[in-house]
């Protein structure tokens, strides 16, 4: 018998609801993708590309062209400075940036802090590097970091912390002015950061996004991570890209260099041309998304849930204690899924430590008009 070296992991809920949801025929706003295609224009360069020969492995930290068009694009929405040649690496997904970031740095025995309710990689990621997730509690309010929590979690063996802001499943932000915080909390310690930024452009009513690029002090331990799957509706293209300081940087591509050498040639080549062609494309992201979720929320306001407009991503947090205050979450979203044909996601499955009274659930709503239509319609009859 093999002994586990994940003995906690097993299938997850994103997994299980979208089988249940495409058993049942409910839809699905559980899993976080898109139901309509990326830009044509991005799309035709994929087919241009493969039908011109870019079908061999590209270089391990990614094509020249976009680890360039990615460093222009940080200038312009961050002001920050980072060299494409030592500081961008491009990877399959964000999801493999933030494994080869946390193999580059925890060892055996460190500590590493992230905020529950959290994305559910990161604990795995550390735990197969030798290391220990200390599980921080959000403000269960308004999921924004408690730093008396946080300044009593650190530990002479923390040795990495994880952000995610816009955050999953939340949508809230972390401001600079919090960024300001914990660099001054970090100050002088050997403690090294994963900024998980996947939702950086979707950002909500006129906000901008805070990004640890920006933040001199933080970014020289840190790993900026994020996602053309999301910024450009194409998920399934599992390409992402990280940014670090050449040194940090350099312990990363070591780790990428064994876990996928590169990322896939075609893909990359499109991203590049695309950004080049339609820098605007990421401007119009936050009015493209508001208007869904507005939309959304407009519609769901007859309902039952109770709810406040998310500040960012493409997910809805809604409550549902006046509708079966009963049902603990992965019930509720079981019983939704069946019997008013809508799956969602349990709150409760992204903490350590569930909070026994809260009854929440995340609705994605990176859907077309008439989806998020119809199940307005199911949910406003729960
Ligand atoms: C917070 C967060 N981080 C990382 C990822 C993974 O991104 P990718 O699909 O590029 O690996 C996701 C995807 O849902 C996410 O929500």
């Amino acid at each position: 018998m093999i002994t586990s070296k994940l003995p906690n992991v097993g299938t997850t809920i994103f997994t299980t609801m979208s089988q249940l949801a495409a058993e049942t025929g409910a839809l699905n706003l559980s899993q976080g993708f898109p139901d309509f295609d990326g830009p044509q224009g991005l799309r035709d360069a994929v087919v241009r590309h493969i039908n011109s020969g870019h079908n061999q492995y590209a270089p391990m930290t990614g094509l020249p062209a976009l680890r360039e068009q990615v460093a222009a694009k940080v200038a312009r929405q961050y002001g920050a400075r980072v060299d494409a040649n030592s500081e961008v690496t491009i990877t399959p997904g964000a999801t493999e940036a933030i494994f080869c970031a946390v193999q580059a740095v925890v060892r055996t025995g460190d500590e590493v802090i992230v905020f529950d309710p959290s994305y559910d990689s990161y604990e795995p990621s550390v735990e197969l590097a030798g290391g220990r997730c200390v599980h921080v509690q959000l403000d269960a309010r308004n999921f924004s970091i408690d730093w008396q929590k946080l300044a009593d979690a650190l530990t002479p063996r923390t040795r990495m912390i994880i952000l995610n802001s816009p955050h999953n499943p939340s949508g809230a932000l972390i401001s600079s002015a919090d960024l300001e915080q914990l660099a001054q909390l970090i100050e002088g310690r050997d403690i090294y950061l994963i900024s998980d930024e996947v939702y950086e452009h979707l950002v909500y009513d006129g906000v901008r996004h805070a990004s640890v690029l920006a933040n001199e002090a933080l970014y020289s331990k840190a790993f900026v991570v994020s996602s053309f799957g999301k910024t450009y509706h194409v998920t399934g293209w599992k390409t992402g890209y990280v940014i670090a300081p050449p040194a940090l940087s350099a312990e990363l591509r070591k780790v990428h260099q064994y876990v996928n050498f590169c990322g896939v040639t075609p893909l990359q080549w499109a991203l590049a041309d695309y950004m080049a062609a339609c820098p605007e494309h990421v401007e119009q992201l936050p009015g493209f998304y508001q208007a869904k979720r507005d939309l959304f929320c407009d519609l769901l306001t007859p309902s039952r849930f109770s709810f406040s407009r998310v500040a960012g991503t493409y997910f809805q947090l809604v409550d549902y204690s006046q509708i079966r205050p009963d049902l603990n979450d992965v019930d509720m979203a079981l019983w939704m899924t069946r019997e008013h044909g809508v799956a969602t996601i349990p709150v409760s499955v992204f903490y350590q430590t569930p909070i026994p009274e809260q009854r929440l659930i995340r609705l994605c709503f990176a859907k077309r008009e008439e989806t998020l239509r119809e199940a307005a319609k199911k949910l406003c009859v729960i």
